[in-house]
């Protein structure tokens, strides 16, 4: 009897063939584009304990009352696999002494986060992001940048009707008046409301305006909202902001109601959707969190920042097709045994240590198809080695020549220059 089969977890997925050339393709353009904005790679670990992301993350939010995957080590102690960025790069920009570098410290990453959500057509338990976050300014320049750079990379990466919607949330004080005001309306028509928004007007009364229900909706139409209620410096941020973003020619929505699940948002908060992606439409989120940093501990220091899904990009992406470099040089068997191995063998060496991109023969095909296989890898040339000769063969020019062996890595070499 056959061992039964084992399949990947539900909501997690194997990253092969195109999918993983698309991501290079990817992970090259970002680092590219972010790189040349002063962005630097950091990569934190896939595990971090769990009190960074309730003090950071907010316990209030979904992310850590709900979706996080945790574990104790052994010693009583509790971990969490990093369901998202923003609070771990904090952590490492106060953990590094960062603050002391020239601010801001432009940080960006691409990897892979947890979360406990149902699965469905991109939702996934653990998915990729590229992120961006630049700590240690409050200039609305670095707003209106770090929005503009991600606009750019979505543009690069082909993402179809995408939509930027905008918003301020002001500062946490001015917040916890409108909250309270905002709770008040609440009560006063309760009951319209969904059980669950019931259930957070005292913990997370904002999320109202997040919701599908009929009721609640109709009730969140007439709300107060928060750009109304913003402070007049918020104000000002926000209106430089948008002036900047007009300047960059980038089209938005100013969204009051705009509600994203992370309570680290201070001032400025987007989200990138895209109309060719189903119920899953956000392709990218962000905003400013000018009080993080201190929250974990790290003297009062600004950031803003944002991240973007991989699997969402590469969905609303145009299909793009993606083909792994052909190589220069296939090193087939022209006999069989130890000898022609051998020498097939010290041949490859020689040819990558000349910086060939070269494959071997390790398949025991014929001659026929050992050819077939140096054409489907794209190989320019293929040396067909025996114990004794040796054969050059140019599958693009055609025509085959018996050259001594020693010769055929220059001969490949000096092809290569005179194309
Ligand atoms: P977020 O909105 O939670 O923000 O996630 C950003 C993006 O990650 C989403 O727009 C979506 O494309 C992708 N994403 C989130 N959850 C899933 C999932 N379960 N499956 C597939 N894709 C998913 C953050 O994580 C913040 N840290 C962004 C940020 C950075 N804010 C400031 N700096």
């Amino acid at each position: 009897m056959s061992a039964p089969k084992l399949k990947a977890p539900r909501g997690t997925f194997d990253i092969l063939g195109e999918q993983a050339l698309a991501r290079e393709a990817l992970e090259a353009r970002a680092g590219a584009l972010l790189g040349a904005a002063g962005y630097e790679r950091i990569e934190t670990p896939v595990f971090e304990s769990t009190d960074l992301f309730a003090r950071g993350v907010g316990e209030s939010t979904d992310i850590v009352s709900k979706e996080m995957f945790s574990f104790e080590d052994g010693s009583g102690r509790s971990y969490t696999l990093r369901p998202e960025g923003t609070a771990p790069t904090c952590r490492a920009y106060i953990e590094h002494g960062m603050h002391k570098r020239r601010q801001p410290v432009k940080l960006w990453y691409l990897s892979s986060f947890f979360r406990r959500e149902r699965p469905q057509d991109g939702r996934y338990r653990e998915f990729w992001q590229v992120g961006a976050e630049a700590i240690g300014s409050a200039d609305p320049a670095v707003d209106a940048e770090s929005i503009t750079l991600l606009a750019t990379l979505l543009t690069q990466m082909g993402v179809r009707e995408v939509r930027l919607r905008l918003s301020s949330l002001g500062s946490p004080e001015a917040r916890g008046e409108y909250r309270e005001r905002l709770q008040a309306y609440l009560r006063a028509n309760e009951e319209a409301l969904s059980a669950e928004v019931r259930a957070r007007i005292d913990l997370n009364p904002l999320r109202a305006f997040d919701t599908d229900h009929p009721g609640t909706r109709e009730v969140m139409k007439s709300a107060p909202l928060l750009l109304d209620h913003l402070e007049q410096d918020d104000l000002e941020h926000f209106a430089e902001v948008r002036g900047m973003l007009d300047d960059a020619g980038l089209l938005y929505e100013v969204d009051p109601t705009l509600v994203r699940g992370l309570d680290y948002y201070t001032r400025t908060l987007f989200e990138f959707t895209s109309d060719a992606l189903g119920a899953q439409s956000g392709v990218a989120g962000g905003g400013r969190y000018d009080r993080l940093v201190e929250q974990l501990g790290g003297p009062a220091t600004p950031g803003m920042g944002w991240a973007a899904g991989i699997e969402r990009i590469l969905l609303a992406g145009e299909a793009q097709h993606f083909a792994p470099a052909p190589i220069e040089l296939f090193v087939a068997l022209g006999e069989d045994g130890e000898a022609a191995r051998r020498a097939a063998f010290a041949l490859l060496v020689e040819a990558r240590s000349a910086g060939l991109a070269a494959q071997m023969e390790l398949g025991g095909r014929s001659l026929k198809g050992q050819l077939g296989q140096a054409s489907a890898l794209g190989a320019r040339y293929v040396a067909i080695v025996g114990a004794g000769e040796t054969a050059l063969r140019d599958m693009q020019g055609g025509g085959q020549q018996t050259v001594p062996r020693d010769t055929v890595v220059h001969a490949v070499l000096r092809s290569h220059h005179e194309i």
